[in-house]
């Protein structure tokens, strides 16, 4: 069996009273599209959000092989080899589409403070190994002509898809989306599972967060699902499809 590349144990977060995420534990395996899914106010986000660094769990363990990642600074999990996207894109819009996605890479440089002060040989060669990088990943993700348009110029979909290249150019091992079909039309939604599945082909591995069933149950093997900060239920899409307590979820109580 393919080893596991994330692993959260039991993982709690508390807002004062509020209870966002509760004793949650799910595992993601090597090559595997994984789906969280769940109401609005579930804890999906936070959960990313104890993951990738941005909140410390109130309780519990969070674990990228088997390393303890729990309670480190977001730069380091990135570097780590998790990379994530936001429920709302986070561009740089007053910059091109090829330096968002060189931002991206710059958590791999060796270069420190001083060599791009002054500008050494180190840096400059790193900037160009960054650029040529950038451009690969740019002619994958099918925004190489765009490259010298500003971000915020591109239509939705492709800011979207702006938002996989720059998590990408990170060098990730886990590539964690929240909500990558949000305000995407039916086209782009489409386009968007093809994309997904092309890079579980190049060995990424996939979590996400997703509200549009149709994608979920499309591509993801497993699902976990989040209701109230508990996951009320986890397994294949035609588990999930049939389960109950998701439905009752969804749908609300029959009185
Ligand atoms: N920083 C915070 N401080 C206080 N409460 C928070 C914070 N972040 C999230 N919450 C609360 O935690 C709960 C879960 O929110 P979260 O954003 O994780 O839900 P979600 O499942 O991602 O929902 P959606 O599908 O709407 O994006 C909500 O009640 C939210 O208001
Ligand atoms: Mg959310």
């Amino acid at each position: 069996m393919s080893s596991v590349v994330l692993r959260t144990e039991n993982v709690t977060q508390r807002f004062g009273g509020l209870c966002a995420v509760s004793n949650a534990s799910i595992e993601v395996r090597e090559g595997e599209i994984v789906g969280i899914i769940g109401p609005n106010g579930a804890g999906k986000s936070t959960l990313f959000n104890d993951i990738t660094g941005l909140y410390t769990p109130t309780e519990g363990k969070i674990y990228f092989y088997d390393q303890d990642i729990t309670g480190k600074k977001p730069y380091e999990i990135t570097k780590l080899g998790l990379a994530r996207t936001f429920q709302n894109i986070r561009l740089f819009p007053t910059m091109t589409v090829l330096e968002n996605v060189m931002l991206g890479a710059h958590c791999r440089t060796k270069a420190n403070l001083l060599d791009v002060v002054l500008h050494t040989r180190r840096n400059k060669k790193e900037e160009q190994d960054i650029r040529e990088r950038a451009l690969d990943i740019l002619r994958i993700t099918e925004l190489y002509d765009f490259r010298y348009n500003y971000a915020t110029s591109l239509p939705y979909g492709m800011q979207r898809r702006l938002e996989f290249a720059r998590a990408i150019a990170s060098n990730p091992k886990i590539l964690m989306f929240d909500e990558p079909a949000a305000g995407m039309n039916e086209e782009e939604t489409q386009d968007l599972n093809v994309f997904i599945k092309k890079l579980q082909d190049m060995g990424y591995t996939i979590l996400l967060i997703e509200h549009d069933m149709k994608l979920v149950m499309n591509i993801c093997e497993r699902i976990y699902v989040l209701d109230h900060g508990a996951l009320i239920s986890h397994g294949t899409p035609e588990q999930i499809r049939s389960d109950p307590r998701v439905i009752e979820a969804y749908l609300g109580k029959e009185e």
